[in-house]
């Protein structure tokens, strides 16, 4: 008889790090059909088709396409052997798997191609930015800023030798570049650490056209106060001219900026980028990007239509998940389009969402419960001014079990309460997350799958991004006063 493999067992380097090639097409069966039938498989988002997926890569629109790599290890539950797994689609929400594109194959990304970004050259070429990881005796770490060209025919061309190698004064925590373009220039930046182990954001000016030769600028900017000991995934954007610093730094004293996952993703609006002194000016407070529980490494991108397009990672780093045990974890975001209004940030949906929209329902949600197919959907609620309220959802018949959000509009707060789960799990960062909104007016966009949970309070004023494991069976809602709602079927 066949044993079921354990995929939650602890994985030795050895097994993370072993070449693709050793994976038998038995593992690889197995592995899939593991996937393919669990209970916590989304319907409407992207997640690996197995293995682990992590940080959104290369956001951009090339070839009359937009693409969205990711990063995954496809052979189990764990951070290995690191790829670029590659999405394409037309519209943001038809998604076509383009399978694995940049592999970990030479000796400057040997243990990982890991996290980077993306910009078309031309109408055939789209050149990649990507950190190269590689391991030497004793686990000592180098890492190198490679690129690579992927083609209009889906071909991966890597350059000889890196573009940047990590300069004097850093650590070998040096990733996650990410390319853009100002003031007629090609730029990226670079997450950082100093050999003070103090977090930073790295400057980088491309010195050709065809991006192959690069020189560090200094280190960018954005805030007096120190960024912990690392900052990952930094990215920058510019809206309505605006820069938009988003990043995820590690370590970050919570005197500066309060958060409660273990690391934050958190974004600075600024005035300008100086670029001969490396500086967003006028560079403003730290915020959370997301009041969730999972969410990191978001990656957004100046699209050619002119919006600013988001995706994030619905995971955090060291993170164990229900989903292990069926031989997969991580899963992306919505595409999410960034806008200012009045000076802060707003994430929404990208409109093009409204087209996943079937079988519209107006219901009453009250302490009776109401029934619903399955966990895919959008749920409409808006609330009087002075309300407050009880919302539960991925709810059991008798409502003993549920995710709970609690909504006092007057105070403009809500609090996410997954304390009530048949399925508990990290609960070392607490089982609540709250959010502060503009009082007296509360309008909620809930997105709804399988094993997630996105809240868009008031057009996107506030957003809190979730995984939530519960079984199959927990569809109900219910509220504690009655609350007037919509709802909608999402399509798969
Ligand atoms: C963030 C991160 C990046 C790195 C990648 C490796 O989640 O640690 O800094 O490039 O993941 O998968």
């Amino acid at each position: 008889m066949m044993t079921k493999t354990d995929y939650t067992k602890p994985w030795t380097s050895a097994e993370r790090y072993r070449p693709y090639a050793d994976y038998s097409a038995d593992y690889v069966t197995a592995l899939t059909t593991a996937v393919d039938t669990s209970a916590y498989k989304n319907t409407y988002h992207i997640q690996p088709k197995t293995g682990l997926l992590n940080d959104p890569n290369g956001f951009s629109f090339f070839n009359g396409k937009y693409h969205l790599f990711y990063q995954v290890f496809p052979y189990g539950p764990v951070h290995g052997l690191k790829s670029w797994a590659l999405m394409t689609s037309p519209d943001l929400i038809h998604w076509t798997d383009e399978g694995l594109k940049l592999f970990p194959d030479t000796i400057f990304d040997l243990h990982g191609a890991y996290s980077g970004s993306a910009l078309p050259l031309s109408e055939k070429e789209l050149f990649l930015f990507y950190t190269g990881n590689t391991r030497g005796e004793n686990n000592s770490r180098d890492a190198y800023q490679n690129g690579a060209i992927y083609t209009q025919t889906g071909d991966i061309h890597k350059f000889d030798a890196p573009l940047l190698r990590t300069p004097e004064g850093y650590t070998d925590h040096f990733r996650d570049p990410m390319i853009f373009d100002a003031h007629g220039h090609k730029f990226a930046i670079i997450g950082a650490q100093t050999c003070e182990e103090k977090g930073t954001v790295v400057l980088a000016q491309a010195t050709n056209d065809s991006l192959t030769a690069w020189d560090y600028k200094g280190q960018l900017q954005f805030a007096q106060e120190e960024m912990g000991y690392m900052i990952e995934c930094p990215n920058l954007v510019f809206i309505d001219k605006k820069p938009v610093l988003l990043f995820c730094p590690q370590g970050l004293d919570k005197s500066i900026a309060d958060y409660d996952n273990v690391f934050p993703n958190m974004y600075v609006i600024a005035d300008d980028f100086d670029v001969e002194s490396a500086t967003l000016t006028q560079a403003g407070k730290l915020h959370n990007l997301d009041d969730g529980f999972e969410v990191y490494a978001t990656q957004a991108f100046n699209a050619p239509d002119g919006r600013v397009l988001a995706s994030s990672w619905l995971g955090l780093p060291d993170l164990d998940v229900p989903s292990q045990a069926d031989g997969w974890q991580g899963m992306l975001s919505l595409v999410k389009e960034l806008t200012l209004k009045n000076g802060q940030l707003y994430q929404y949906p990208v409109v093009e969402t409204i087209s996943l929209r079937h079988e519209k329902q107006n219901i009453t949600l009250s302490e009776v419960a109401t029934t619903i197919d399955s966990n895919s959907y959008e749920l409409e609620i808006e609330l009087r001014q002075d309300e407050e309220n009880e919302l539960y959802l991925f709810a059991n018949d008798d409502n003993s079990s549920h995710v709970s959000l609690k909504i006092d509009v007057k105070n403009g707060k809500i609090e996410l309460n997954r304390a009530n789960l048949p399925v508990s799990w990290s609960e070392n960062y607490g089982v609540t997350r709250s959010t502060q909104f503009t009082p007296g007016k509360a309008k909620l966009n809930i997105f709804a799958d399988t094993s997630s949970l996105e809240i868009f309070v008031n057009d996107g004023e506030k957003v809190m991004s979730s995984r939530i494991f519960t079984v199959p069976e927990n569809t109900y809602l219910f509220a504690k006063n009655s609350l007037p709602a919509t709802i909608w079927q999402l399509k798969k």
